[in-house]
């Protein structure tokens, strides 16, 4: 048995030898979404830009599923870091086989796959989400404001599988402030990488609050007030993926 209120010590980016930027705050942000150029100032998003950015996601998630499964075993049946490695190595699968599909149906695919794999509550929560993706992905490159427009299908979609609230200790307190910051990033800046990097420093902070709630969904809803002082492990895994975005994009 591990103590409850163990600190989560896996997320930060030497996993991938990458430097780790923090832009944790709005006004350090604004420094780079106004000044920064060069190779991180991508000001669309292509289509072969966001299979890397899903498999980076897929890495991380495979690298750190054990974790995931401790979390699970908390509050849950201990299982979601299996779950959510299914899901994503589902996605891969799809990527690989759909690669010269248009953007849109790259990501119904995507959908389809996650959708048939046997991934407990994760597959169809998932899959509804790469379901409103697809119906954003209108072109095979996006503008700023077309990547947040897609971001938000994909949100809306899942919250109507979801039906979670922020607060409800699910993968939408990950999910919803990520895609507020990244929504509001592209409002502000075509700069795709400094708005991921806000997004996953969101999804970082809405997964870490988790620990302060009671469920309302899902198996950790049966435990009341005893969920209090363990993370979600849905919303970790959804903080991982856009972790993975941030690092790829
Ligand atoms: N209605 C829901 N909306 C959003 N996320 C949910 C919902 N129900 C469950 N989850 C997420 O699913 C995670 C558990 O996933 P998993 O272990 O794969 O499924 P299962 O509960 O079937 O074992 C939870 O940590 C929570 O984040
Ligand atoms: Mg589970």
């Amino acid at each position: 048995m591990r103590p409850p209120n163990r600190t989560y010590p896996t997320d930060n980016g030497a996993f991938y030898g990458l430097e780790r930027r923090s832009y944790g705050n709005f006004s350090s942000a604004n420094g780079l979404l106004k000044g920064q150029k060069g190779a991180l100032n991508m000001t669309t998003l292509t289509k072969g830009k966001f299979v890397q950015m899903l498999r980076t996601s897929a890495d991380i998630i495979k690298e750190r599923h054990q974790l995931l499964s401790e979390l699970d075993s908390a509050t849950g049946d201990g299982d979601h870091g299996v779950t959510i490695n299914r899901t994503m190595q589902a996605v891969v699968k799809a990527l690989d086989e759909n690669a010269d599909k248009p953007f849109a149906e790259l990501l119904k695919a995507v959908a389809m796959g996650v959708m048939m794999c046997d991934g407990g509550s994760t597959s169809p929560l998932l899959g509804s989400y790469f379901l409103g993706l697809a119906s954003g992905a209108v072109a095979d490159t996006l503008t700023a404001t077309q990547t947040a427009a897609m971001f938000e299908a994909g949100l809306a979609n899942f919250r109507k599988t979801s039906k979670a609230d922020l607060g409800d200790k699910t993968m939408v307190d990950a999910f919803d402030p990520a895609t507020e910051a990244l929504v509001r990033a592209l409002g502000e800046t075509e700069n795709h990488h400094a708005a991921f990097e806000l997004a996953a420093a969101k999804a970082k902070e809405g997964a870490e609050k988790t620990s302060e709630y009671v469920a309302k969904f899902g198996r950790a809803r049966t435990m009341g007030e005893r969920a209090i002082g363990h993370l979600d492990p849905g919303a970790k895994s959804i903080s991982y993926i856009f972790e993975g975005f941030s690092k790829a994009c």
